[in-house]
């Protein structure tokens, strides 16, 4: 019999019971269903809504029931619905009717919260460190390529120069905030919300304060009705982690072109490469793609997620089991690809040759030619002018403005003198972009002093 089987005299037909059971994915919140099951035990035992001895028998049982699924030895069973329903029935298999004390002063609806805050607070952390890791390793090639200077681009036409350093470094900027969006976040789903029953609390003397401590959460929640029906740490924690898909597809977008033959960058590492089942000579970015792509799913999963819970009347409605799939979807392929795209990037060889050879074509110092003229007496729009004309004079020529004569230059303005080519050479153009936030080596060895401290201090919190 169903373990709320009480009210029914007919079985569930068994396409419902395959239809609305949740086991074949929320099995793998068993770890904190029992964890959760163990502390609401004690607690009944604490207060003596259940004695002492029924509580500690009931502990036992779940203790190894635990380590039995963790051996394989359970099998979970469609008919008991969900991993909540499938251990009370193993329980009370166990250790008989005592395991029928558990459920008091309990539902399943604030079960179920605390199983998932539980395990999406568990998931923060471990993509947070995995974060930290690649994070480490972008500071790590910044610093090696200080002096590496590349060309900067907008709309994917070449810009000013600017130094790989500070091209990395933008990313990990983005991945900073991905960490501080994710511990911001946590706070959020670091509430413990048993005792909230299936919407109205309870009449039971519940100490809510003791599980929470017991379970490590920070805070209890504040309402009863919106603790079962609020699933808004999922969709905030699934945002986060559309934004940190986002970051690894501009990414991985960047690879992808980089590693072209047209622009020859970086060599992706054989190991992070695949070949062309036809084409001999193909080497392709695809570990790059699929992460791109897979930042789909997980933009999938947040319309998921924002559409199951749009309307819904208060409080707990089934709709909201479809929760756990775009969780759990966004979860691991946030793991997968944060994780991959790290030893990706490690194992990838830049071009330092390529990378300056480019820098120096396109006229990425036409801007510094520019300056040069401001900073003779020029205003900067008769100065523009001046070196708008020089480029085409140069495009005509198939020439770069470092190619030029002192003499051709004089004939676009006589203010020009032998000191326009030490200003427009790409090491100036690069140095003297030298403020916080610039390109220069000088700034970016500030910039990565700054990264480091931020990543020490998180790893002394120990998150
Ligand atoms: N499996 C359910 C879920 O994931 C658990 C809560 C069920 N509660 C209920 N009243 N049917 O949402």
């Amino acid at each position: 019999m169903k373990l709320w089987g009480g009210r029914f005299e007919k079985q569930t037909a068994k396409e419902v019971d395959d239809f609305h059971s949740s086991i074949h994915f929320d099995y793998r919140l068993y770890k904190q269903d029992i964890l959760g099951s163990i502390a609401h035990a004690q607690m009944l035992g604490k207060q003596s809504i259940i004695s002492k001895e029924e509580a500690e028998k009931i502990v036992s049982g779940l203790e190894e029931i635990l380590q039995d699924i963790e051996k394989g030895k359970v099998k979970f069973s469609i008919s008991n619905e969900d991993i909540h329903m499938n251990i009370e029935k193993i329980l009370i298999q166990k250790i008989g009717d005592v395991g029928k004390k558990l459920h008091t002063g309990r539902s399943r609806n604030d079960q179920v919260a605390l199983d998932v805050r539980m395990y999406t607070k568990e998931k923060i952390d471990q993509i947070t460190s995995l974060l930290l890791n690649l994070e480490k390793t972008l500071v790590g090639l910044a610093q090696e390529h200080i002096l590496t200077i590349m060309p900067g681009y907008t709309h994917l036409q070449k810009a000013q120069p600017i130094t790989l350093s500070h091209h990395l470094m933008a990313y990990f900027e983005m991945f900073r905030r991905d960490i501080e969006r994710l511990r911001d976040c946590k706070k959020r789903v670091d509430s413990m919300p048993l005792g909230s029953g299936a919407l109205a609390a309870t009449t039971y003397p519940l100490d809510r304060n003791w599980v929470a401590k017991e379970l490590g959460f920070s805070s209890i929640t504040r309402n009863s009705l919106d603790a079962v029906s609020d699933r808004d740490f999922i969709i905030e924690f699934i945002s986060c982690c559309s934004i940190i898909m986002m970051h690894l597809s501009r990414f991985c977008e960047e690879l992808i072109i980089w590693a072209s033959h047209e622009f020859q960058f970086v060599e992706m590492d054989d190991a992070y490469s695949t070949g062309s089942s036809i084409m001999p000579q193909k080497k392709n970015p695809d570990v790059a793609e699929l992460i791109r792509g897979k930042t789909g799913r997980v933009y999938g999963n947040l319309i998921t997620i924002l559409t199951v819970m749009k309307s819904l009347p208060l409080a707990y409605n089934k709709d909201m089991q479809e929760d756990k799939e775009a969780l759990f979807d966004s979860i691991d392929t946030v793991i997968k690809c944060v994780d991959i795209f790290t030893q990706m990037i490690k194992s990838t060889s830049f071009n330092k040759e390529k990378m300056y050879e480019q820098a120096s074509k396109g006229f990425t110092n036409a801007t510094d030619a520019a300056d040069y003229l401001v900073k003779k007496g020029l205003p900067f729009r008769s100065a523009h002018e001046v070196v708008g004309k020089l480029v085409i004079y140069c495009i005509k020529e198939d020439k770069s403005l470092l190619d030029l004569s002192l003499d051709e230059y004089r004939k676009f303005s006589p203010i020009f003198e032998e000191d326009i080519f030490h200003a427009i050479s790409l090491e100036t153009c690069v140095n003297n972009r030298n403020i916080p936030g610039g390109p220069a080596p000088s700034s970016m060895k500030t910039a990565i002093e700054e990264a480091s401290n931020w990543l020490d201090k998180l790893d002394e919190i120990k998150i």
